[in-house]
């Protein structure tokens, strides 16, 4: 199974897609948790290092060079998710080049959407255990006292810097989910709610693609 997600930042993403992956045993592909290792093993320039700070969009190149070269890993061969990826229409027609060129193709890209308010409460709060990768959220998922020494606030989760990304986010997709609700493999997926329920609206949203 190939899936897509794609959302806004906050939308619940990496939330769902860590459930989503162990219920159909596909590896997650996430382009910022990629771009986040990358930068700490300090294989990312410095300048990109600063725009995502700021919240831009790294240029397309960069991203579609890091997803070739996890399509060679062999545990991507069944299946995966993508998160976060692509978010330009020039990255989805470099991944339908790459699926082409495999014999893929996508069964579904999932839409998470949420309203504007909430996402900048959700991402303002998160924090993540840098160790094991598992997201928190202060005020919906509290971490427990032993993950406090680990916990990472992104600098890319302040207030400021998430407006303009979601407003980033609204400008790309614009072209990009039109792209995919051509195909008939939209989904559009009500991300408003505990993450129980998001979940149960995305397993009901995949029923029909996964056998
Ligand atoms: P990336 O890491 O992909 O960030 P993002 O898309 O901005 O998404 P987020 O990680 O912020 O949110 P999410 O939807 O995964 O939410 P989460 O589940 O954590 O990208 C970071 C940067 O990398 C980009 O800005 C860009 O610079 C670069 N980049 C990455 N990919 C790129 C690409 N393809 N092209 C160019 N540049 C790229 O949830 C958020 C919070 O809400 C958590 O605290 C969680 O606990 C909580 N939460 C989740 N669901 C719920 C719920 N239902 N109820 C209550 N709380 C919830």
């Amino acid at each position: 199974m190939r899936l897509v997600f794609v959302g806004p930042q906050g939308a619940g993403k990496g939330t769902q897609a860590k459930l989503v992956c162990a219920k159909w045993g596909i590896p997650q592909v996430s382009t910022g948790d990629m771009l986040r290792a990358a930068k700490t093993e300090g294989r990312l320039s410095q300048d990109l290092v600063a725009e995502m700070a700021k919240g831009a969009l790294v240029p397309d190149e960069v991203v579609i060079g890091l997803i070739r070269t996890r399509f060679e890993a062999s545990d991507c061969k069944p299946g995966f998710l993508l998160d976060g990826f692509p978010r330009t229409q020039p990255q989805a027609e470099a991944l339908d080049g790459l699926l082409q060129h495999l014999g893929q193709k996508l069964a579904a890209v999932l839409a998470l959407e949420v309203a504007r308010e909430l996402l900048i409460e959700r991402a303002v709060l998160r924090r993540t255990d840098k160790r094991t990768g598992q997201i928190y959220h202060l005020k919906y998922k509290p971490p427990p006292p032993e993950a406090q020494p680990w916990l990472e606030h992104r600098p890319d989760d302040r207030e400021d810097v998430v407006k303009h990304r979601i407003d980033t986010y609204e400008r790309m997709t614009a072209e990009l989910l039109p792209y995919y609700e051509k195909r008939g493999i939209l989904k559009r997926v009500d991300g408003v709610g505990n993450v129980e329920e998001v979940t149960g609206r995305v397993f009901s949203a995949l029923d029909g693609v996964v056998s």
